[in-house]
């Protein structure tokens, strides 16, 4: 299944609630925007055109990653860059959660309900994500801010030496 996990989330332009960037603070580059879109989420932004993964990362990255099987080719990014804030579905027992995230990011925050995210013209779904959302942060800054946000329970994690 594609996107996030309701099955009426059929595509991956779905657009992170402003309400819970809000609380997560400017970020530098998000690598994976939608060509059109009702507000910024980061100061740079890499859409299907460019094709963020393609691009050096610089800064402090926001990433809401296209999921299904593309998601772990942004997360192993990301896990390499090393400054940011991803969200993802809770699976926190899937292969992508073990090579990318436990032993390798710096704290995981379990988002408190539901979220519901938006359309690209938006509006807000009736519907909520269906699924258990998180935000994993890279970077002990990033570690703080998830501390701070309000957002949910965080969770720090023991990185394994390299
Ligand atoms: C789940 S949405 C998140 C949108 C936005 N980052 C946010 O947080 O609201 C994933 C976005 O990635 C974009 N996308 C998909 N493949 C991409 C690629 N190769 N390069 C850049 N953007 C891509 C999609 O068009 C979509 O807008």
């Amino acid at each position: 299944m594609s996107s996030h996990q309701s099955a009426a989330m059929k595509n991956d332009e779905w657009l992170t609630p402003p309400e819970l960037l809000a609380p997560l603070g400017d970020f530098d580059l998000d690598p994976c925007a939608p060509i059109v879109r009702p507000w910024n989420t980061a100061a740079w932004h890499y859409d299907l055109n460019d094709d963020g993964l393609a691009f050096e990362w610089n800064g402090r990255v926001w990433l809401n990653p296209p999921f299904g099987r593309e998601a772990v080719k942004w997360l192993r990014k990301m896990a390499q860059h090393g400054n940011g804030i991803a969200l993802i579905p809770a699976r926190t027992e899937t292969a992508m959660f073990y090579e990318c995230i436990w032993g390798k990011a710096d704290a995981i925050l379990f988002v408190k309900g539901r979220p519901h995210f938006h359309y690209v013209d938006g509006r807000r779904a009736a519907f909520n994500s269906g699924a258990p959302i998180c935000l994993v942060a890279y970077g002990q800054a990033n570690v703080k801010v998830l501390q701070e946000s309000g957002l949910g329970v965080v969770l720090t994690i023991t990185k394994e030496s390299a």
